[in-house]
């Protein structure tokens, strides 16, 4: 703590002259050099250790502006994320437009009609908290074109500004204003797809979860859910502790971001990652779902090392409950709920502190009679996706994320 507090005021000292960026873009560097590890068999480690040093430089120069009174910490953020929009794609229609207040972009291919066509809703990442339609651009073309397919890329309002639960309803509304309007896109009511990367996935599979009481409306075809995170009931899966370092998502800031999104103090903070807020009978209910007992043993091989039993802190679980709610963490629905669940694809990544919610959720499924088409990248991490479509800056395991996810679409 002192160390980022003194780093903090040492920047801020610097930022009224006009070396701010290369300085804060050198500690950026600096933190990344002596905090992130690059396991082998990562990919393009360089490339990753230069995106890693420009993130955290982002998140450290918004520390400074909300300090300074500017601007909120993740204004910056979200302005970085938004990346270079992509010029706009001759083969496409595309349309904005809003519902219940929320954007909506829709990607329709301009060929000639042979038939009613695939239905996709696209929930874009980043936390709840940054991220917009024009970040998730090139991903949302790519899939209307290569798979022939109307795409509807939903702008959801971020937190917190915009509440949590607000995240998910915005995708809800979106979709019942999509799945009521099908006949003007010229889309089959039985080929509709829910699909997301990272929070977004976590919003698809909630929403998809939401609709199954709904006979007004067309059952879901599939889910498509891209290194989804989907509980917040256990931070020491394997895939937590191995990876608790490996760009672009640390351990931490997992949770520094899951107390942004719900708005809360990060007071409690380091007490949940030491699941201090589990109380024993809710770590016991769910211990069959949620364990790293359950996680085969190939993926634990490396620096795995099981959580001794933790200890109990009521006023952490009342600080932070929301986060074992199943809107928070659909991981946690019950066995009647998941066995109605669409037909499922799941993309998790080797380098991914998430990798875990990713297979457990693939095992429930399957334990309860889903189909999953599940996709694992060896050399993959979090967030690979946003870099989709940006030529040499793109990551070549993204893109087979991306070629998989078109083939299983298409396979529909
Ligand atoms: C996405 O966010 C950026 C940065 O906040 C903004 O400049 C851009 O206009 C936004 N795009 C859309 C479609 O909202
Ligand atoms: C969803 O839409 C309905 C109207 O169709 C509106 O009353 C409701 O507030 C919307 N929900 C959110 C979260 O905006
Ligand atoms: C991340 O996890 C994978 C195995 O699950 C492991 O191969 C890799 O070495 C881990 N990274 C680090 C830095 O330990």
């Amino acid at each position: 703590m002192a160390f980022i507090y003194t780093t903090l005021a040492i920047i801020a000292m610097v930022f009224i002259s006009p070396v701010i960026i290369p300085a804060a873009l050198l500690w950026g560097l600096f933190y990344d050099v002596f905090y992130s590890e690059l396991p082998p068999g990562i990919e393009q480690p360089l490339k990753l250790r230069f995106f890693h040093s420009l993130v955290m430089t982002t998140f450290i120069l918004g520390k400074i502006f909300q300090k300074l009174g500017i601007c909120s910490d993740l204004s910056l953020l979200r302005v970085v994320f938004t990346g270079i929009p992509p010029r706009r794609d001759s083969k496409l229609l595309i349309q904005d437009l809003k519902v219940d207040e929320v954007p909506l972009r829709i990607y329709q291919p301009k060929c000639p009609l042979t038939g009613k066509r695939r239905g996709i809703l696209y929930f874009h990442g980043g936390a709840g908290t940054f991220g917009n339609i024009s970040a998730f651009e090139r991903i949302c073309c790519h899939i209307a074109k290569q798979c022939n397919s109307v795409v509807v890329s939903v702008g959801y309002r971020l937190a917190p500004e915009h509440p949590y639960p607000g995240q998910y309803l915005d995708c809800l509304n979106a979709t019942l204003y999509f799945m009521r309007n099908l006949e003007e896109y010229h889309v089959d009511p039985a080929l509709i797809i829910i699909s997301g990367d990272s929070c977004g996935a976590n919003f698809a599979t909630v929403v998809c979860q939401i609709l199954l009481n709904r006979r007004d409306l067309p059952k879901v075809r599939a889910q498509i859910l891209l290194y989804p995170g989907l509980q917040g009931l256990d931070f020491h899966l394997p895939s937590y502790q191995q990876n608790a370092s490996v760009p672009l998502l640390f351990r931490k800031q997992v949770l520094y971001l899951c107390f942004r999104y719900l708005n809360k103090e990060p007071s409690v903070l380091e007490d949940v990652l030491q699941n201090h807020h589990v109380p024993e009978t809710v770590k016991q209910k769910y211990k069959k779902w949620v364990s790293a007992d359950i996680i085969p043993d190939n993926f634990k091989v490396r620096g795995y090392v099981p959580q001794k039993s933790t200890l109990y802190k009521p006023e952490v679980h009342e600080a932070i409950k929301e986060i074992l709610g199943i809107t928070f963490s659909p991981l946690l629905a019950e066995d009647s709920i998941i066995c109605q669940l669409p037909e499922s694809y799941i993309a998790t990544c080797e380098f991914d502190v998430l990798r875990d919610d990713g297979l457990l959720y693939t095992k429930r499924l399957e334990d309860n009679g889903v189909k999953v088409t599940w996709y694992h990248s060896e050399s993959g991490c979090h967030g690979i996706l946003a870099f989709f479509g940006y030529g040499i800056f793109s990551f070549p395991s993204g893109e087979k994320i991306m070629d998989s996810v078109v083939n299983y679409i298409n396979s529909l």
